[in-house]
């Protein structure tokens, strides 16, 4: 599903910064996997090349067979809007748009008929359990509600793999488990490919496989049969 090659990120500024050093990585159809590692080991960067958000310096990624540095930008995003869905730390929900209005946001960006739009929308608010909490601002709900809510419009058109920047680095730990349990249950019901970035050991624990940054390259890879739900 995911596969990087040889994959290196270099900022240049004022100093040249190595972000990723040569990451090889393999993720099948419908894994879990938790990436750690210390801060500015390059998890976000890795993130981002795999989302499209950005292009590796040197190296090849593949999602779902395609071959991303292949493709030009509107190509790119193009699979991004298709394939991907991101979490992120600080839910990035628009302040003014309602709950609903913020998961139907990336079905009208794909130009989907209204009444179409309403039923998914209020199918997947159903998902995250805030089917009361429709018309509700993002600054009128919980941390944890709030992330629920980025997650139901991370999944608008049922991705077929899901990005989360420390998406429970912002929650207490009582709501993160449940945001956790809720991308888990995304994981096992839809079938979509999960990649969390986490400091948590709880969270890290719970996925069937840890992968370990340090200084831009993989460290370990550990995978276990049984995981602690
Ligand atoms: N846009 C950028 N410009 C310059 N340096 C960057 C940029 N993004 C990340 N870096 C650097 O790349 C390294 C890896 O960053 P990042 O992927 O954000 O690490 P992590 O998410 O593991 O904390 C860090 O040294 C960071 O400062
Ligand atoms: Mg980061």
């Amino acid at each position: 599903m995911i596969e990087l090659t040889g994959v290196q990120k270099h900022f240049e500024g004022k100093k040249r910064v190595t972000a990723l050093a040569g990451v090889n990585l393999k993720i099948e159809k419908g894994e879990m996997v938790a990436l750690v590692g210390p801060s500015g080991s390059g998890k976000s960067t890795l993130l981002n090349l795999i989302g499209g958000l950005d292009r590796p310096t040197a190296g090849d990624i593949r999602l779902d067979g395609q071959l991303l540095s292949g493709l030009n930008d509107d190509d790119l995003t193009r699979v991004r809007r298709d394939k991907i869905g991101f979490i992120f730390q600080f839910f990035n929900l628009l302040p003014t748009l309602s709950c609903i209005e913020n998961v139907a946001l990336p079905l009208h960006l794909r130009n989907w008929p209204s009444t179409k739009i309403r039923e998914r929308a209020l199918e997947l608010l159903g998902l995250v359990n805030l089917n009361h909490r429709l018309d509700h601002l993002p600054e009128e709900l919980s941390g944890g509600e709030r992330q629920r809510v980025a997650i139901a419009r991370a999944l608008s058109v049922y991705p077929p793999v899901l990005l989360a920047d420390e998406p429970t680095g912002n929650l207490d730990s009582a709501t993160g488990a449940e945001i956790l349990k809720l991308m888990r249950d995304v994981n096992e019901r839809l079938g979509a490919t999960v990649l969390v970035v986490t400091h948590d050991r709880g969270v890290a624990d719970s996925c069937s496989r840890q992968i370990s940054l340090r200084d831009g390259l993989v460290i370990e890879d550990l995978r276990r049969e049984n995981v602690r739900k």
